[in-house]
């Protein structure tokens, strides 16, 4: 088995899930009537911070409001990149107003952050790549947004276009493995876009949808250590025969409002 994967310390960005809850349902994970073990949600959450903490990672966090449930999903509160923030704009209204406590804490942390004038969604849809950043749309973020960030970055931005709405963020469906590969779920994806991945990433580490309806495509990568959900087993075997670590991290209690790991971790890149 290859052993060449090296890790790089990476700054994450979390929110306490105090406030966790479903209570609205804007994808189809979300079933409002059924219950959601907040104890049970607030112990796996920690197990994350506390792996990411073993693995050498800083994580720092934002104070969870009363009246937000998912504010816990930190990734699509913004998408930073050298150092540049691009805020979000929510497309559900319940979720709006989670754009104004990350806003805060980035300009109390001395960041300027740039608020788009479209839908988007922070690193839920797009999923800086090495080179470019690739955006998924179909769901939430726009392609205003897509080419907003492509100005406000100045790095390529490449659209892929999610069908499936099991799979409504690009961060459901893809993760970046290092600054050359990807691992995706190809059926998330309209041919063209599965043609644009396959092009761009023809060593991809390819998931099965029982992989992705684990979660297992919402995964964080270090370079090396890649936290996964503990039920994308087909994934993290091809992950392993790669040369990557896979390591477990559980987080059922978020798939039932349609997140996981990544869902839960804003990467800052300075
Ligand atoms: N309930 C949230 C929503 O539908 C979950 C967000 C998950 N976050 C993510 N990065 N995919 O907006």
């Amino acid at each position: 088995m290859p052993d060449f994967r090296v890790a790089s310390r990476r700054r994450y960005l979390v929110c306490e899930p105090r406030h966790f809850a479903v209570r609205y349902a804007i994808n189809p994970w979300m079933h409002p009537d059924r219950p959601v073990d907040v104890a049970l949600a607030r112990r796996q959450w920690r197990t994350m911070v506390d792996t990411y903490r073993d693995h050498g990672h800083t994580v720092e966090t934002v104070r969870p409001e009363p009246d937000l449930p998912d504010m816990v999903f930190a990734a699509n509160a913004a998408v930073v990149v050298g150092g540049r923030v691009l805020g979000s704009l929510f497309l559900a209204p319940e979720r709006r107003p989670e754009s104004v406590p990350y806003e805060t804490w980035f300009k109390a942390e001395g960041y300027e952050v740039h608020r788009p004038g479209s839908v988007c969604e922070g690193e839920g849809d797009l999923v800086p790549a090495g080179r470019w950043i690739l955006a998924g749309t179909g769901f939430r973020t726009t392609r205003e947004a897509h080419h907003e960030a492509q100005e406000f970055f100045g790095v390529p931005v490449i659209g892929l276009t999610l069908v499936d709405p099991y799979f409504y963020h690009l961060d459901t469906a893809l993760f970046a493995l290092d600054e050359e590969n990807v691992a995706y779920y190809p059926e998330a994806f309209s041919p063209g876009s599965r043609e644009v991945l396959a092009r761009l990433y023809p060593d991809a580490v390819l998931a099965t949808r029982e992989d992705a309806m684990a979660f297992g495509l919402n995964s964080v990568s270090d370079g090396r250590h890649v936290f996964v959900s503990p039920g994308a087993t087909a994934l993290a075997a091809r992950l392993a025969d790669r040369g990557y670590v896979p390591v477990p991290v559980d987080l059922s209690e978020f798939h039932k409002a349609g997140g996981g790991i990544k869902c839960c971790t804003q990467e800052i890149r300075s």
